[in-house]
């Protein structure tokens, strides 16, 4: 037997290359037989949130899966935006104005320089409920979603009213998207390990994972402080559903911890290592690799200085005029004292204090849109300026720029103490901003190699890692097609109580049994002790 192999004459041995040529001719309908529907359910929240969701839906929709980029709307602005080049979009309109009035009322949010628990427990236990409130009453509207039989939806959880809905519309598999690196919250839902003695917290949290004696104080307690507050979030959530719903509405932790995997918004190249599960999947800077050129005036504009250019700009939700005027003076003095470097600054459309500020610097362009990764490629670009949003630095890092960044919510102070870590940039707290502050912290990291030799490094290695944020998307979600692996990766600390999970119990027993052993054995002694008293 084991030889017919090798006897075999020329035409057997071709006979398996036919058969080979022959299944890839017909190769490709496997896929479409692998199709899924699938849902990517993105509520318009922010544009780049928008557009991160459309990156995930054309990904799908090229691989051949039928995939509806499904966007409630929440921001009129963005009725006409959805970033999806290839797959179908799909709105829900007309159904609330709560998220406009909200964000107007947010936009003060730059004068308070730190968001304590007191601020996150008035402002944002409740934030997302009038909109829920409003979807809930609607949801009949969507009846078009159900009768489609979607296999899969792709959610998030910033809004905790996504998951409700998601269930409420009987997707029988779900894919959680992370738009941060994994939260709290989402590590709590799912029994992973967050110590918070080397796990940095995400949000408000300037910490990365070497912290001294205070600063593990201060991540515990916001460690604390976001369980807590996603907690009430999806706790008020639950309610809004029993009400309007079913009353046997389940938790959203239940909901949120039956998702197959969970594919988390950043890369291990760059991002702190924590303990993770097979359950989460880094696929930061999805499409990060796509081609994109700079106008013809960018391009020149980034050539102009005789020792490189600096990009700055603190993105949609904080643009220059909103910034604190110590914070654009500072930022004015450095530019006007660093005349051997080209600055190109980004304003809001029509923010003429900026251009009367400007009016007499020589060596700054002010620009209202830029295509960011263009500009990132750059060869005279040294130094990128920024708010430290997610998306944005790990498009720097892609491309080995190095970092200023001042960050202003959510996990943006995480993201700029993280780029620290990895030695290629330094934090901006906005609060301790004087005069000098932005001219000495640019001129450090202009002047000073090791920030640009790191940063290269990361891009390097980002560039070179094993597998694309694209190939881990696409063969996960194929492997969550064909299989039923909602709690395949599960860990059993979902089942264990704190007390379990961290021994409490054993270590009482452990001291307790020998005490008592000991008590008894020694009673009669103990109590003849007693009477001879
Ligand atoms: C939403 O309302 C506006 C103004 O009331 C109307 O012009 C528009 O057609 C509506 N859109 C949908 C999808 O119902
Ligand atoms: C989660 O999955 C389990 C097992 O499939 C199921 O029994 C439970 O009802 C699900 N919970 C929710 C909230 O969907």
């Amino acid at each position: 037997m084991y030889y017919s192999i090798m006897k075999r004459n020329p035409v057997q041995h071709l006979l398996p290359l036919l058969f080979l040529c022959f299944t890839s001719f017909i190769g490709p309908s496997r896929f479409i037989a692998d199709a899924a529907r699938i849902l990517v359910y993105c509520p318009s929240i922010s544009k780049s949130h928008v557009l991160l969701c459309s990156k995930y839906a054309d990904l799908l929709h090229n691989a051949a899966h039928d995939t509806v980029l499904f966007i409630p709307s929440y921001y009129t602005q963005l009725d006409d935006f959805d970033g999806a080049k290839h797959a179908k979009v799909w709105r829900f309109q007309n159904f609330t104005d709560a998220y406009e009035k909200r964000m107007a009322s947010f936009a003060g949010i730059m004068e308070n320089s730190h968001i304590g628990f007191y601020d996150r427990l008035t402002n944002e236990v409740d934030f997302w409920m009038p909109m829920c409130q409003d979807l809930v009453n609607q949801l009949h509207r969507m009846q078009h979603i159900v009768d489609y039989k979607f296999d899969i939806a792709l959610y998030n959880d910033i809004d905790p009213c996504n998951p409700a809905v998601v269930w409420s519309l009987g997707i029988p598999k779900t894919v959680l998207l992370s738009t941060e690196p994994i939260m709290d919250k989402i590590a709590w839902d799912l029994g992973l390990p967050s110590l918070p003695s080397y796990v940095p917290s995400v949000e408000e949290n300037p910490n990365h994972d070497r912290m001294g004696f205070f600063d593990r104080i201060l991540n515990a307690y916001k460690h604390f402080q976001s369980i807590v507050v996603h907690y009430l979030q999806d706790y008020h959530i639950q309610k809004v559903f029993q009400e309007n719903f079913s009353k046997d509405f389940p938790p959203i932790q239940n909901i949120i911890r039956n998702c197959s995997v969970v594919l988390v918004n950043t890369d291990e190249m760059f991002d702190i290592p924590r303990p993770i599960s097979t359950k989460f999947v880094y696929v930061g800077m999805l499409g990060g690799a796509e081609q994109t050129s700079l106008p013809s005036s960018l391009e020149s504009a980034f050539n102009k200085g005789n020792k490189g250019s600096v990009f700055i700009s603190f993105g949609t939700v904080a643009p220059f005029n909103i910034l604190p005027k110590t914070v654009q003076l500072s930022i004015f003095h450095a530019i006007k004292n660093l005349p051997d470097y080209h600055f190109v600054l980004k304003v809001a459309d029509g923010d003429k204090n900026a251009t009367d500020m400007f009016a007499n610097v020589p060596n700054v362009d002010l620009v209202h849109w830029v295509p960011q990764k263009a500009v990132l490629k750059h060869r005279n670009l040294k130094l990128f300026v920024s708010h430290g949003g997610m998306n944005s630095v790990l498009e720097t890092m892609y491309h080995g720029v190095p970092m200023v960044i001042m960050p202003v919510f959510t996990d943006q102070f995480r993201n700029a103490k993280n780029v620290e870590r990895r030695g290629a940039g330094v934090m901006v707290g906005r609060e301790t901003v004087k005069q000098e502050t932005f001219l000495e912290v640019i001129s450090k990291v202009l002047e000073e190699e090791s920030y640009t030799n790191s940063a290269q490094r990361i891009s390097r290695l980002i560039q070179s890692r094993p597998f694309t944020p694209e190939e881990r998307v696409l063969k996960w979600i194929d492997f969550v097609a064909n299989h039923d692996i909602a709690d395949q990766f599960d860990l059993e600390s979902n089942n264990l109580t704190l007390a379990e999970i961290n021994y409490v119990d054993v270590v009482s027993y452990l001291v307790l049994v020998p005490l008592l052993v000991f008590f008894f054995a020694f009673r009669n002694y103990f109590s003849n002790f007693g009477k001879q008293k």
